[in-house]
């Protein structure tokens, strides 16, 4: 097979590049591990950035997003069994979230992919790459049909954080930076109806808490717990209690329990590579860079890189002008790095660390109640969280 950009992987990354490229009339084929029900059906993030639905908006991938997303103006910080609202709307000039699970997405780009008959492979085995460094990349990957390969003017590593594509690279060429929590997140998809409009974020003595949704009859809820945490010790009963002791307010307000559909734990940790470009191999999303889930941050990251990179792959294809191409790297971890700061704070605002003590915890609770009633830093957490427009 030939095409012009070979994409490894079919998460948020890998779907949106492919019909961004699509758009601007440029080929590619898809090649995905996982069967496609895993892909649709793995629980993660929840928050959309004003600038990813604008862009779901602009290439026609969202007139379920608008009618199924839930709009946002704010978020409530709780902290001292005080409840304390950040108008995003007001301290932005009019910007907002959307929560629309990342599964939906998935599922509208799926289908868009479909339509426009393009490849999507997906249970492919032993997906290698190789030749980006010559002029000869090549994705090989094995299916029902045997062994197949894929000859491309460029591949995108689109693959996650456990990918083969950042792996191929030689280690001398790229640097590395990570920080690994001491905690991790017991996240629950709830079949409750939410009882507040918004997110409401807590930092207990207990530790953190978050409690958001998926749909008017759906709440998703998460609580620090240790990275290595056994999910057998937790009964639906304890996390219920826990829930409630974190994130009941003084005003009364809590969240409806109800059936637990789904749990699971996630570890949590910070990593940037650099450069995100070797030769014709792009790195995007995850597979460059992995943020903490405390900003919300993830999923949007990966779309601002993939936008990034079909702009300039689309001006290659129409003028040979590789500058773009040439500053991706470098105008991709400008806004990364800014959302690695932001995200390493919420959590390190938010989450007790084991290494931590009572001055900790005080300090933590002045600075929420600084966040909470300083315009200027609402505003600082107001313009992070609801993401700066893509350029
Ligand atoms: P992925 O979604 O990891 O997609 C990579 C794809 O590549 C996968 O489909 C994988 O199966 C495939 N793949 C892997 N290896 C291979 C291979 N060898 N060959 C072929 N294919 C391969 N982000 C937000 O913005 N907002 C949130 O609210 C938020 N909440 C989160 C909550 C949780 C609990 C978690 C875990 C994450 C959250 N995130 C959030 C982060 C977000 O889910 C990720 O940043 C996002 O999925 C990154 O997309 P991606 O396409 O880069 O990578
Ligand atoms: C989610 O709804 O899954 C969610 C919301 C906010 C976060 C992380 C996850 O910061």
């Amino acid at each position: 097979m030939r095409t012009q950009v070979g994409i490894v992987g079919a998460g948020p990354a890998g779907l949106f590049l492919g019909h961004l490229l699509h758009l601007e009339g440029i080929d590619s084929v898809i090649v995905e591990n996982c069967t496609r029900e895993h892909v649709i059906e793995r629980v993660r993030a929840g928050v959309l950035e004003q600038s990813t639905v604008d862009l779901m908006h602009q290439i026609g991938v969202g007139e379920r997003l608008r009618r199924e997303g839930l709009r946002h103006g704010g978020i409530y910080l709780c902290f001292g069994g005080q409840r304390r609202r950040i108008d995003f709307e007001d301290l932005t000039g009019g910007r907002s979230i959307t929560v629309y699970g990342q599964n939906e997405v998935i599922k509208d780009l799926i289908a868009a992919r479909c339509s426009t008959c393009r490849p999507l492979y997906f249970e492919a085995d032993d997906v290698s790459i190789s030749g980006f460094d010559s002029a000869e990349p090549r994705i090989r990957f094995r299916d029902a049909g045997g062994m197949r390969e894929v000859a491309c003017d460029f591949i995108a590593g689109c693959d996650g954080f456990h990918g083969i594509c950042r792996p191929a690279i030689p280690p001398a060429c790229l640097r590395m930076y990570e920080r690994i929590y001491p905690f991790g997140w017991l996240g629950i998809l709830a079949q409750a109806a939410p009882s507040s409009e918004e997110l409401v974020y807590s930092l207990h003595e207990n530790g953190f808490a978050l409690f958001s949704m998926r749909s008017p009859a759906v709440t998703r809820l998460y609580l620090q717990c240790s990275p290595d945490e056994d999910l057998a010790a937790w009964t639906d009963e304890r996390i219920w209690d826990e829930l409630l002791e974190r994130l009941e307010a003084a005003d009364g307000w809590r969240p409806n329990r109800g059936a637990v559909l789904q749990k699971g734990v996630t570890g949590m940790r910070s990593f940037v590579a650099e450069p995100m470009r070797h030769g014709s191999l792009f790195l995007a999303g995850d597979a460059a860079h992995i943020v903490p889930p405390t900003g919300a941050k993830g999923l949007n990251l990966a779309v601002a890189d993939v936008h990034r990179l079909s702009r300039a792959l689309a001006r290659h294809y129409r003028s040979g002008d590789t500058d773009l191409l040439d500053r991706y790297s470098d105008a991709c971890l400008r806004r990364v790095w800014r959302a690695q700061r932001f995200s390493w704070w919420m959590t390190s605002m938010l989450h007790r660390s084991p290494d931590g003590n009572e001055f900790d915890f005080r300090r933590q609770l002045a600075e929420l109640d600084y966040v909470t009633s300083s315009r200027a830093a609402m505003t600082s957490l107001a313009e992070n969280y609801a993401g700066l427009p893509f350029d």
